[in-house]
């Protein structure tokens, strides 16, 4: 799903409808010591995912510790995304020498309940969302959440600034199966000097997929 998202040469993806739990080097191991099965699961597919990804761009077996901030700490020279639920894992990776930042997001395809869509979104994007028909606000806010959460993924390891999920807004074109994001507090760092982004978003029958990508200028 993400490699038609992305639909980019530069671009590596691998993902999996059977995240599995697969040995990893101890070096990634130690981020989920003493972790439940199901995350240690996750992680592992994630890795897994990650490596195959790096794989297609010539870093055979690479290794994938986790930062003290929780952000993967990609090979020099590379930038990625890792996502993962119930039914899905995948990971997205790139040269930084071409692509500034990626961030992708997969999540179960349920409404959001309406008091975390007033969490998530504004007035503005709800009247947006309600506008927009085909399904109810609470799917298309899921969409939102994870749009953002895809911009947050790229945004936090190149900036190391938290950033609330009111700090942006997303506008979906339904039509073109993309959506633009801005971030809406001048007091936080752009990203790469982008305050406005676009991206990809897919339904498929149980899942959400958003997809973000920021080319070097
Ligand atoms: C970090 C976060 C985005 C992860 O999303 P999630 O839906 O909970 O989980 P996912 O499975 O999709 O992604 C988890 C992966 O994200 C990556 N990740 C974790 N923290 C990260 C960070 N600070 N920055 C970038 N990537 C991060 C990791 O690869 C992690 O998987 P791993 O631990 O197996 O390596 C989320 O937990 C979070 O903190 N969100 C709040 C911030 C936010 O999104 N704000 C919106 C701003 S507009």
């Amino acid at each position: 799903m993400f490699a038609d998202l992305f639909d980019h040469p530069d671009v590596a993806v691998a993902e999996t409808d059977d995240p599995r739990e697969t040995p990893l080097p101890p070096e990634e191991a130690a981020a989920v010591e003493g972790a439940a099965e199901k995350r240690r699961r996750e992680f592992a597919a994630g890795r897994s995912c990650a490596r195959l990804a790096l794989g297609e761009l010539g870093l055979s077996d690479a290794i994938i510790p986790r930062n003290p901030d929780r952000t993967p700490a990609w090979p020099d020279g590379m930038v990625g995304s890792i996502s993962h639920t119930s039914g899905h894992c995948a990971a997205a990776v790139a040269r930084d020498r071409r692509i500034v930042a990626v961030g992708i997001d997969v999540e179960g395809r349920t409404p959001l309940k309406d008091g975390i869509v007033r969490r998530i979104c504004s007035e503005d994007e709800r009247a947006h969302l309600a506008a927009l028909g085909d399904h109810p606000v609470e799917v298309w806010a899921k969409l939102v959440f994870s749009a953002k959460e895809s911009f947050f993924k790229a945004y936090f390891p190149r900036e190391h600034v938290g950033l609330g999920f009111r700090e942006a807004e997303v506008e979906i074109d339904p039509a073109g199966e993309g959506f633009r994001l801005c971030m809406c507090n001048e007091d936080k760092p752009a990203l790469a000097g982008r305050r406005e982004v676009t991206g990809r978003f897919a339904f498929g029958p149980a899942h959400v997929f958003t997809a973000i990508l920021v080319e070097a200028r």
